[in-house]
C-alpha cells in the first residue's frame, strides 16, 4: 500500500466532487415529485430545516472521520477507535449500503444515458410511438439494452477511478458540475417563460394546510427525513471516502454548509423546472419513477424546441447521476484498497465485475423478474427500501454514536477535527444538541421508516 495518500488538487475540486455526489437523481428526479406529493411548500420548509439541523451534523461526522483517518471506511474505524473496541465490525454494514445502491443506481443512470442518446439523435422523439411504449420497449421487451447502457455507465466510472483522485475523478467531476449548474439555471429560466409556469410555482411554493392531518404530517416528516439522507448520500461511507483525500485547510462546518446549500439550490431549481413544465402541459408531477422517462419525454415530443430542451435536460440528468455514481464507486474501490491492501487497479477490476453482475436483477426487474416481488415491491424499489430506509440510516446512526460518545472517537476529538482549518466553526453551545438530539432523530427515522 502506498504510504502517502493521494489528495484532491484544490479546495474547489473537493467541494464539487462532494457536491457532485450529493446532487444526483435524488435532487432532479426524486425531490420534485416527493415535494409534490407531500404538500409542496410545506414540505420544502420542513426539508430545509431538517437538512440543516439534522443532515448537516451527520455530514460532518463522515467528513471528520474521513479527513482525520485518511482512510476510507475500510480502515477508518481501525485507525480512530479506542484500543480494544470493535467499531470496525460495523464497516461491513456500512459498505453493504453502498454496494446495494450500486446494484440499482447505475441501472437508472444507464437508462438515462439511453434516453440522452435517443433524444439527441431524435429517435426517441418520434411522435408515432407513445413515450409509454418506448419505455416498455427499453425495460420489458429489450431489457438487454438496459444492461448494455448500465455497463457503459459502469465502465465510464471505472475509467475515471482508474486514473486516481486528482487526474481521474477531479478532472471529470469539476467540469460536469459546472455544466450541471449552468444547465439548471438555463433550463429554469426557459421553463419560467412557459404559459403554465406560474401555476407550477404556486403548487411548488405556496403551502397548502387545508388537507393536513396528523398522519399526513408524519408522512411528510418521514419523507423529508428520508430525502435528506438520500440526497446528502450519508451513511454509506461515500462522503467519508472523499473526505479521506481532503487537505486540512478549511473547517468542516464551513464546507458542509457550502455542500448542503449547493445541494438544496440544485433541488429547488430542478423542482421549478419540472413543476413549470408539467403544469404547462397539464401533466401530473406525481407520476413517480416514470416521470422523467414517460411524462417528460411526452412533453419534449410536443413542445417547440423540444429536441434541444430534451437533449439538455437528459444531459443534465446524466451529469447529475454519473457524478453521484462515481462517488459510490470510489467508496467501494477505496474500501477494497484499504481493507484488503490491494492496488487501485486490482480493486477497480474486481469491483467492475462485481457491480456488473449485481446490476442484473435490477436490469431485469420489469422483464424476466417481473414476478419477483419481495414484500410486494419490484426489485428496484426493494433494493432502494433496504438501502435507504435500513442500511443508510443504520450507517448514519453508527457514525453519530462513534463521534458523539466516549465509547468511540468522542465528542472532543470530533469537534477539534471539525473546527480545524479556516472558516465558520462549530460553537460549544451546539454540543449538547448534537450529542443527544441527532442520534435520537436518526432512531426516529429508522422506526418511522419501518412503520409508516
Ligand atoms: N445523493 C445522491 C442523489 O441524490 C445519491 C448518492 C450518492 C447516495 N452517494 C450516495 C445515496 C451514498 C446514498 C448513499 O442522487
Amino acid at each position: 500500500m502506498s504510504t502517502e495518500r493521494e489528495q484532491f488538487g484544490s479546495r474547489l475540486g473537493v467541494i464539487l466532487a462532494i457536491a457532485g455526489s450529493a446532487v444526483g437523481l435524488g435532487n432532479i428526479w426524486r425531490f420534485p415529485y416527493i415535494a409534490g406529493e407531500n404538500g409542496g411548500a410545506l414540505f420544502i420548509i420542513c426539508y430545509v430545516i431538517i437538512l440543516f439541523c439534522i443532515g448537516l451534523p451527520i455530514l460532518m461526522t463522515e467528513l471528520s472521520i474521513g479527513r482525520a483517518a485518511k482512510k476510507s471506511v475500510g480502515y477508518a474505524f481501525e485507525t480512530l477507535e479506542p484500543k480494544g473496541t470493535k467499531w470496525h465490525y460495523f464497516k461491513y454494514l456500512i459498505i453493504a449500503g453502498g454496494v446495494l445502491i450500486c446494484a440499482y443506481y447505475p441501472v437508472i443512470t444507464g437508462n438515462i444515458l439511453y434516453y440522452l442518446c435517443g433524444v439527441v439523435d431524435g429517435s426517441l422523439l418520434d411522435k408515432g410511438i407513445s413515450a409509454h411504449d418506448q419505455y416498455q420497449d427499453l425495460v420489458v421487451e429489450n431489457s438487454y439494452k438496459t444492461v448494455c447502457f448500465s455497463l457503459i455507465a459502469i465502465l465510464f466510472c471505472a475509467c475515471c477511478s482508474w486514473f486516481g483522485i486528482k487526474k481521474g475523478i477531479e478532472t471529470v467531476t469539476k467540469p460536469l458540475m459546472f455544466l450541471l449548474f449552468i444547465f439548471l439555471v438555463v433550463l429554469c429560466g426557459y421553463s419560467l417563460t412557459l404559459d403554465g409556469a406560474s401555476k407550477g410555482l404556486e403548487l411548488f411554493f405556496v403551502p397548502n394546510f387545508e388537507d393536513m392531518t396528523l398522519k399526513s404530517f408524519l408522512n411528510m416528516f418521514h419523507a423529508a427525513l428520508g430525502q435528506v439522507f438520500f440526497t446528502l448520500g450519508v451513511g454509506a461511507g461515500t462522503i467519508l471516502a472523499y473526505a479521506s483525500y481532503m487537505k486540512k485547510g478549511q473547517s468542516l462546518f464551513n464546507e458542509s454548509i457550502i455542500i448542503a446549500s449547493l445541494d438544496t439550490i440544485a433541488a429547488i431549481l430542478a423542482g421549478v423546472i419540472i413543476f413549470s413544465i408539467c403544469t404547462s402541459y397539464s401533466i401530473s408531477v406525481g407520476a413517480g419513477p416514470v416521470l422523467v422517462f414517460e411524462s417528460m419525454l411526452t412533453i419534449f415530443k410536443e413542445m417547440p424546441g423540444g429536441h434541444l430542451f430534451g437533449s439538455v435536460f437528459f444531459l443534465l440528468l446524466f451529469a447529475a447521476a454519473i457524478t453521484s455514481f462515481i462517488s459510490m464507486y470510489e467508496s467501494t474501490n477505496s474500501f477494497m484498497i484499504d481493507s484488503f491492501n490491494v492496488s487501485r487497479k486490482t480493486a477497480i477490476t474486481i469491483n467492475t465485475i462485481l457491480v456488473g453482475v449485481l446490476i442484473l436483477p435490477a436490469c431485469f426487474a420489469s422483464s424476466f423478474l417481473a414476478d419477483v416481488k419481495p414484500f410486494g415491491m419490484d426489485i428496484i424499489s426493494f433494493e432502494d427500501f433496504i438501502a435507504s430506509n435500513v442500511l443508510l440510516v443504520g450507517g448514519a446512526f453508527i457514525f453519530s454514536l462513534f463521534c458523539f460518545t466516549r465509547y468511540g472517537w468522542g465528542m472532543r476529538r470530533f469537534i477539534r477535527s471539525v473546527n480545524s482549518g479556516e472558516g465558520v466553526k462549530l460553537s460549544r453551545f451546539t454540543i449538547g444538541y448534537i450529542k443527544y438530539a441527532i442520534p435520537m432523530f436518526i432512531f426516529i427515522v429508522f422506526v418511522l421508516g419501518l412503520i409508516v
